[in-house]
């Protein structure tokens, strides 16, 4: 797939502003006084048992939702309203399985909802109705993603401890905050995964999912390293279209939606078996053979600025040898706790325009941060890793994709990048990607 990518940020074509100070530290955007009123809220937060989330649907005017209940709550209910008061409101299926900690996972999913139109839900939290929450399908025809990464609350010292939980919470509302001022009406957002520090943490979940406005903004969560070793990911998120894995983690697998004219690939890359991530992006494509994008996230990157030109991991080789084959037009990514971004990539190298630009995003909540090496790869266009947390919008239309990625503490923007398509060319995708593979893979022998 040609196209041009077009980078219009002021800072440096390769901007490598080293923190001389120890790495591997957390580091908060907000203020002394935002974590005192913050703390206030955090028994609220940790009473909140059957707090909600909401994940994009199947297509756009699909939502769907997913909370826990006790073992004791037999039948849980859920409905949508046109109006706050939940007047005339219609009643959906709720599909309850069981769950980590003998809990309950409740799951429904409220289709054919109308663009533009602004909608209320209400359900029973162990028997008792919750107050109406709106939401509104934003939409399509140019719709903004707020991309982030790597909230992993709990990270940033012992996990154990309130206050380091408090202030990793703290960090992440702040995030979640700062990005609907400078863009309230965004579609939905995507986490690059490591939603929490450790897998099963109940704690950490309701943690995660307390900012307010996540009752009302989708977020599609993928799985990290953190998020791997327990059912808890798939207990509390309602991913569309999960695509049967022979290697799935017990967290769940790889999944993909659509939001009118772009396909976004949820690829679970805890599983490095090729044939499930070649399974989902051929079931993807198959499903949506036509959009003018496709997006793929996943929680280690292959070109991470981490990563040098020689550092054939797994990743670059085995999942981005698929997206070149498959058209990918940008790679979205978490893992290092930097931001970076790369050329566009293809078959290995960097290329004028064509294949798949990758960008990694750094912590979302300030818990944690991972050191940019001496000297950083020629495919890494941009890099930043100051201890501040860091989010981009991608603002999808027919023409191009833009991308903004601003700090949280100063709302100043760090990078900002156009994508433009302009053709696709397919042919000489599959052998250009075969040579690619066999010549990473004889180089790692
Ligand atoms: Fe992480």
């Amino acid at each position: 797939m040609r196209k041009t990518l077009k980078s219009i940020s002021f800072i440096l074509v390769l901007t490598l502003i080293m923190s001389i100070t120890a790495f591997a530290e957390p580091g908060f955007a907000y203020k002394d006084e935002v974590l005192t009123e913050f703390s206030a809220r955090w028994s609220l937060i940790q009473a909140d048992d059957t707090v909600i989330s909401v994940t994009p649907g199947s297509t756009v005017g699909e939502l769907r939702f997913a909370w826990l209940s006790s073992a004791a709550d037999s039948n849980p209910h859920f409905m949508v309203s046109e109006n706050s008061d939940m007047s005339d409101a219609k009643e959906y299926d709720v599909v309850t399985s069981d769950a980590i900690k003998s809990l309950k996972s409740n799951k429904v999913t409220v289709a054919e909802l109308e663009q533009g139109k602004t909608y209320y839900y209400s359900y029973t939290e162990n028997g008792i109705w919750s107050e109406s929450e709106p939401f509104t399908v934003q939409p399509s025809d140019e719709f903004t993603v707020l991309y982030v990464s790597d909230a992993q609350i709990g990270r940033s010292g012992d996990e154990t401890l309130d206050e380091i939980l408090i202030r990793d919470t703290c960090g992440w509302n702040y995030t979640v905050e700062k990005m609907l001022i400078a863009y309230p009406n965004a579609a939905f957002a995507i986490s690059g995964g490591d939603q929490f520090q450790s897998p099963d943490s109940l704690v950490q979940m309701k943690a995660y999912l307390s900012p307010e406005a996540l009752r009302s903004l989708p977020v599609a969560n993928t799985i990290g390293n953190h998020d791997d070793d327990s059912s808890l990911y798939g207990d509390i998120f309602n991913n569309p279209n999960e695509v049967d894995e022979l290697m799935p983690s017990e967290a769940g697998t790889g999944y993909y939606y659509t939001y009118d004219d772009v396909l976004f690939i949820t690829i679970n890359s805890n599983n490095s078996f090729m044939l499930d991530t070649a399974k989902i992006l051929r079931e993807a494509t198959k499903a949506h053979p036509d959009t003018k994008w496709r997006v793929v996230t996943m929680h280690h990157n292959p070109y991470s600025a981490s990563l040098s030109d020689d550092d054939f991991s797994e990743e670059r080789l085995f999942f981005s040898s698929l997206y070149d084959l498959y058209d990918i037009d940008l790679c979205l990514s978490g893992h290092d706790h930097f931001y970076s971004r790369t050329d566009t990539m293809y078959a290995g190298e960097a290329t004028d325009g064509e294949g798949t630009v990758y960008v990694q995003s750094s912590s979302a909540s300030g818990s944690n941060y991972d050191p940019l090496p001496e000297s950083t790869a020629s495919f890494t266009v941009s890099a930043f890793d100051v201890r501040v947390p860091t989010y981009t919008a991608f603002t999808f239309t027919d023409d191009v994709i833009v991308g903004t990625t601003y700090r949280t503490d100063t709302d100043i923007v760090i990078d900002s990048f156009e994508i433009t398509d302009n053709t696709t060319n397919t042919d000489i995708n599959f052998f250009t990607a075969i040579f690619f593979f066999f010549k990473t893979l004889f180089s790692m022998i």
